[in-house]
């Protein structure tokens, strides 16, 4: 699975987006170490704080579906350079493993980090004694 076709799905994901407080339309699609994709788009609530991001969707999703490895995860958003994943989501991302993660935006323009860059020196399961 080339880079562009996760972003795309990512793009498809984001159109589904319920942001009715934000108006932010975010996309996520996550690529499972088996080569499976499973895609989350932001979910907003009027209860504010009860609001999900896109990137914990496509996670969720895919973690319920019984996969636990991961490649890389694409998050696309209309903004003027690549949305970066919040802290809350690179937390809950580097319970399982240290993926690739693409930013990407509606202009075609996208950057990769590691997940360990964006968040070195995680909580992890090793600190849970
Ligand atoms: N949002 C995401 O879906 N992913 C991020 O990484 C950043 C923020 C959503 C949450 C909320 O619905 C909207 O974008 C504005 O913060």
């Amino acid at each position: 699975m080339k880079i562009e076709e996760l972003i795309e799905a990512a793009k498809r994901a984001r159109s589904n987006a319920y942001a009715p407080y934000s108006n932010f339309a975010v996309g996520a699609a996550i690529l499972t170490e088996d080569g499976k994709v499973f895609t989350g788009c932001n979910i907003e609530n009027a209860s504010y704080g009860l609001s999900i991001c896109a990137e914990r969707v496509a996670l969720f999703k895919a973690v319920s579906e019984g996969h636990r490895r991961f490649k890389a995860i694409a998050i696309v958003a209309d903004t003027p350079t690549p949305v970066k994943p919040c802290g809350a989501c690179r937390q809950v991302l580097s319970e399982f493993g240290d993926m690739d993660v693409i930013m990407a935006n509606l202009k075609g323009e996208y950057s990769i980090k590691k997940l360990s860059e964006l968040l070195p020196e995680a909580f992890s399961k090793d600190d849970v004694v």
